[in-house]
């Protein structure tokens, strides 16, 4: 269970973890662009020692939840009890429900003062880990089970979606056995700060879209920092200001080449997407002046819109039906050492 992601690793799982498998004995990993912690996860569940790394607060509370708690630390009749305590919390309406519940639309009012009222609470009692960041985690995905976006926060729908008008409920995250850790940084800056691990994953943003931008209500959630928003979105001010060089054409090519030399891995691994801001042959290039490349193609059905066509106010297909697939890329890098 986790969120609704642009660029999430659901289908490419079973191939990543299939290369993963070819690598023999990996005791260690880091996923520098964890986003929702899906590929982290599939690590730890192999038993390997796992860092998270992401630049956004929700793959910061979700790394700490699934990959840096340890499910023997965690009783889990007291974490059920304490979600249950937490469900119960009487509503009572704050900045949340006014920013993204009434002057904008992304949540259900009804279900915005129980997130107003949990976060609360969880802010003033929660100061221990892990139980805080399993709260928050399991109210992050409560929220994103009840939202009426379209699947990112750049807008919301004219409409209450179906699942708006359903009531929010906070459910067990998913616990992990075994040791991880987790920070929030810049890719390249944490690939210099961990040192050395046996395999490095690496799935940066690869077009002009940015990931604060498109899930800027879940930053503000979860950094309960209540800043200026500005526009019908209600973007937080700094989505003004946060821009990453991988959303940029101009400065995607050089951030790549620092991250790849920054990492210490015996393994790398890369994922790439035919449409993104780099070709595969710039990737290789930059990727062989670390050692050996092999790449995996793997085809995928292109998001529903592009399949089922343009259409207009009567259901006529107009405009032209832009590519029905994609190429996801994988290049598996073997360091030379
Ligand atoms: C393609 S998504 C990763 C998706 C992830 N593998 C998954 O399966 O959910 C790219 C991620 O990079 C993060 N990001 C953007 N700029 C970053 C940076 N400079 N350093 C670290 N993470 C960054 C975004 O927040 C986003 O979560």
């Amino acid at each position: 269970m986790t969120i609704k992601y642009i660029g999430s690793k659901r289908l490419l799982l079973p191939h990543i973890e299939g290369l993963v498998e070819s690598l023999g004995t990996i005791k260690s990993s880091a996923d520098l662009f964890t986003g929702t912690t899906r590929v982290a996860r599939m690590l730890k569940r192999r038993g390997q020692f796992v860092h998270a790394n992401d630049i956004l607060a929700h793959g910061e509370v979700l790394g700490r939840a699934a990959i840096a708690t340890d499910a023997r630390d965690v009783n889990p009749a007291t974490l059920e009890e304490l979600l249950k305590d937490l469900d119960a919390t009487p509503p009572e309406p704050g900045y949340f429900t006014q920013t993204f519940c009434r002057d904008a639309r992304y949540v259900h009012p009804d279900n915005g003062a129980r997130i107003d009222a949990i976060r609360a609470r969880i802010e003033s009692e929660l100061t221990d880990e892990p139980l805080r960041c399993l709260a928050l985690s399991s109210l992050l995905i409560a929220a994103d089970r009840v939202d009426s976006t379209t699947g990112v926060q750049m807008a919301y729908l004219k409409s209450w979606a179906p699942r708006a008008l359903k009531t929010l409920e906070l459910k067990m995250p998913e616990l992990i056995e075994g040791p991880g850790s987790v920070t929030r940084m810049d890719a390249a800056q944490c690939a210099r700060s961990i040192g050395p691990v046996d395999l490095a994953y690496v799935d940066p943003p690869y077009n002009q879209h940015s990931y604060l931008g498109n899930y800027h209500v879940w930053e503000t959630l979860l950094r309960g920092d209540q800043p200026e928003s500005y526009g019908v979105a209600n973007k937080r001010i700094d989505c003004k200001t946060r821009k990453s060089p991988w959303n940029s054409t101009r400065f995607i090519r050089p951030a790549f080449e620092e991250l790849v030399d920054s990492i210490d891995a015996r393994w790398m691994i890369v994922s790439f997407n035919d449409e993104g801001a780099l070709t595969t042959g710039e990737i290789t290039a930059i990727l062989e002046t670390r050692g050996s490349v092999r790449r995996v193609d793997i085809e995928h059905p292109r998001y529903v819109g592009a399949r089922i066509g343009i259409h207009n106010p009567s259901g006529e297909k107009v405009g032209t039906i832009g590519r029905t697939r994609n190429i996801e890329c994988l290049f598996l890098v073997e360091s030379r050492g």
